[in-house]
Parts: structure tokens; sequence; C-alpha cells
């Protein structure tokens, strides 16, 4: 039988919700480095802000993700495995392959914000965020669970 602790629920809807707010602020980060760059603009307190603001919410991602590793029923070690539509399992996609992508694009993500708050230019910290933010943000697109994607199907919103 499988049970649906509150906790595991709770970090579930977390973890999905989460996912709107990660991938609008890497939109809205990347394309204000992208406008930054072609205007030749200062990197202004705002545009900090927003690059420290975005890898935040991915870090706090990471975190609602490995908790969700450690109890969650589909990724348990030896569970049973129910076979699908998809390419993948839900337990090969989840155990492994989700688990893998996001947290090297995480990585990526916090590579490229310590990397542009480092750099000596403005021009140079919008170049940075822009190719490591962007980056992050294809294997994140990757990676999702979309209803349409081949490789494991999750509802928009829990
Ligand atoms: C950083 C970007 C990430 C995004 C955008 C993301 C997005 C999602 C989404 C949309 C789901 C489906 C939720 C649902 O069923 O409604 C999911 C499930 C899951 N994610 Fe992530 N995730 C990310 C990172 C991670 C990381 C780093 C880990 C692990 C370390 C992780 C572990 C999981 C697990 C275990 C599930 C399946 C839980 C279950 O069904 O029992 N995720 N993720």
């Amino acid at each position: 039988m499988v049970t649906h602790t509150p906790m595991y629920q709770t970090l579930l809807i977390l973890h999905s919700i989460n996912r709107w707010l990660v991938l609008a602020s890497l939109f809205y980060a990347t394309w204000m480095a992208w406008t930054g760059l072609r205007s030749g603009k200062s990197f202004s307190g705002r545009n900090n802000a927003i690059r420290h603001i975005t890898a935040t919410i991915s870090h706090i991602q990471l975190l609602l993700g490995l908790s969700l590793y450690m109890i969650s029923p589909v990724v348990k070690f030896g569970g049973a495995e129910a076979p699908g539509a998809t390419l993948v399992s839900e337990h090969v996609f989840f155990q492994l392959i989700h688990t893998a992508l996001m947290a090297v694009a995480v990585v990526i993500i916090t590579i490229g914000s310590a990397k542009a708050k480092r750099a000596a230019s403005d021009g140079q910290k919008f170049r940075i965020m822009l190719i490591w933010f962007a980056i992050g943000l294809l294997i994140i697109l990757a990676a999702i669970p979309w209803p349409f994607s081949p490789l494991a199907n999750r509802p928009y919103f829990r």
C-alpha cells in the first residue's frame, strides 16, 4: 500500500508551485541580462537583487527536491516499478534523471550568479548572467515532468 504522509503531500505541493517561481525568475533574469548587455547599461542594484533572488529561489527548489527525494515513494529504493506509457519509468525518471539534471542546473545557476557578482565590468556581469542562467533554464525546462513530456508526466498545478 502506498502511504502519503502530510509531510510528503506538503513538500510535493510546495515543490510543484515553486517550479513556477523558478521559471518566472529565471526567464526574467535571463531577459534582463540580455537587454542589459545589449543596451550597454550599468549593472544596477536592482539587477544585482534580481540575480540574487533568482539564485535563491532555485536553491529553495533544490532543498524541497532533496527533502522529497528522501521520502518519496516514487524514488524509494527497492520499491515496485509500475510500467507506464513514457520512455522511462517514473521511478528511474525521478530517482536519476530529474534529480541529476536539476542538481546540475542549480549548480550552473549558482556558479553563474557568483561569477557575475565578481566580474570586473558591468557588461561582463550581464554576459555571464545571460549565458549561465540561460543554460540552467534550458536544462530545467527539459527536466520538468510536463504533462506533454516523453519522460514523465505530472500536472501543471497541484
Ligand atoms: C530546480 C528545479 C526543479 C524543478 C523546476 C522541479 C520540478 C518538479 C516538478 C514540476 C515535479 C512534479 C511535481 C508534481 O508531481 O506535481 C517534481 C517532482 C520531483 N522532484 Fe523536482 N524539480 C526541481 C529540482 C529537483 C531536485 C534538485 C530534486 C532532487 C534533489 C528534485 C526531486 C524531485 C522528486 C523526488 C520529485 C517526485 C516526487 C514524487 O512524485 O514523489 N527536484 N519536480
